[in-house]
């Protein structure tokens, strides 16, 4: 019997990470062929040891903001036989992740021009130059769909208030990608619109990744079901929209938030 996800090949972006790494877990259960890409390093090796051995998953280290890199991807691909009907820009550098972490967090008057522009390089335009090699090499030649990732913060102001004494802080540059990535998503959602190629956005609320209890606390009070989200949470949505059954949609933006935004 056919599974959610059989015959769709999925290419995603920045796989190694927390999201990542449980969407590549869950679409290999749901019958697909998964191609993930990251950064070389730890997560990139993590990911590769966990599915060693399943042929249903393949490997490619990608820097999404090394136009070289992102333009040979589809071509590296179809070498290997493998036809992506389904890309995912999952990749995005965080506050976390732009610092290092244990670093002190700059305040926005303090923010350089070089970290917002690492930003924008790495969460907008990658998903720019991956959605744009899609166009040169494979929209229009078979039916796809992209996939775009933003977050509650797309849509809405961040409560600063919940970082105070928090090791991490909430970037503007980040909130400015993500909503940019919405406006990346109807724009192609038009653009493709006569080439059988959907392009949608989810917006994935807090997810829980080892927070401490305070922080918790704080953000679990901002969200209408009173608790952050688990990684497979988000997962369930994110197999949705890469499924057959999400095939009458375009240009839509999911929110997966426990009720965020809609207070
Ligand atoms: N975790 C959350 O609470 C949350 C909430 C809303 C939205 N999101 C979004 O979901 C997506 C996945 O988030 P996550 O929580 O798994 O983040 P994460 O930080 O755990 O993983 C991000 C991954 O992107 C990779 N990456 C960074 N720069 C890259 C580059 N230049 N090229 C290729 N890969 C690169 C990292 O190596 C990492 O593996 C991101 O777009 C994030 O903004 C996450």
């Amino acid at each position: 019997m056919d599974k959610q996800l059989t015959g769709r090949t999925i290419f995603i972006t920045g796989s190694g990470g927390v999201l990542g790494s449980t969407y590549v877990r869950r679409m290999l259960a749901a019958g697909a062929q998964v191609i993930a890409s990251d950064l070389p390093g730890q997560r990139a090796e993590a990911l590769r040891s966990a599915h060693h051995g399943n042929p249903a998953f393949h490997f490619e280290e990608m820097d999404v903001s090394d136009e070289a890199q992102v333009e040979g991807i589809f071509e590296k691909l179809l070498a290997r036989d493998l036809r992506p009907n389904v890309v995912l820009n999952n990749a995005a550098i965080t506050g976390e992740l732009l610092m290092g972490a244990g670093k002190p967090f700059p305040d926005f008057a303090n923010t350089s021009v070089t970290d917002w522009e690492r930003t924008l390089r790495t969460n907008l335009t990658g998903a720019f130059m991956v959605a744009r090699q899609m166009d040169r090499d494979i929209v229009g030649k078979w039916p796809c769909t992209l996939i775009n990732v933003a977050s509650m913060y797309a849509l809405n102001a961040p409560h600063h208030d919940i970082y105070d004494g928090m090791p991490f802080k909430n970037f503007s540059a980040y909130g400015v990608t993500k909503a940019g990535i919405h406006g990346l998503t109807l724009w192609l959602a038009s653009y493709w619109r006569k080439r059988q190629a959907t392009v949608n956005t989810i917006a994935p609320g807090a997810v829980f990744n080892g927070h401490s209890e305070l922080f918790q606390e704080r953000v679990s009070s901002l969200i209408m079901q009173g608790r952050m989200a688990q990684p497979d949470e988000i997962a369930d949505t994110m197999l949705f929209l890469c499924s057959p059954q999400a095939g009458y949609m375009t240009g839509s933006l999911i929110n997966v938030d426990g009720g965020f935004a809609g207070w």
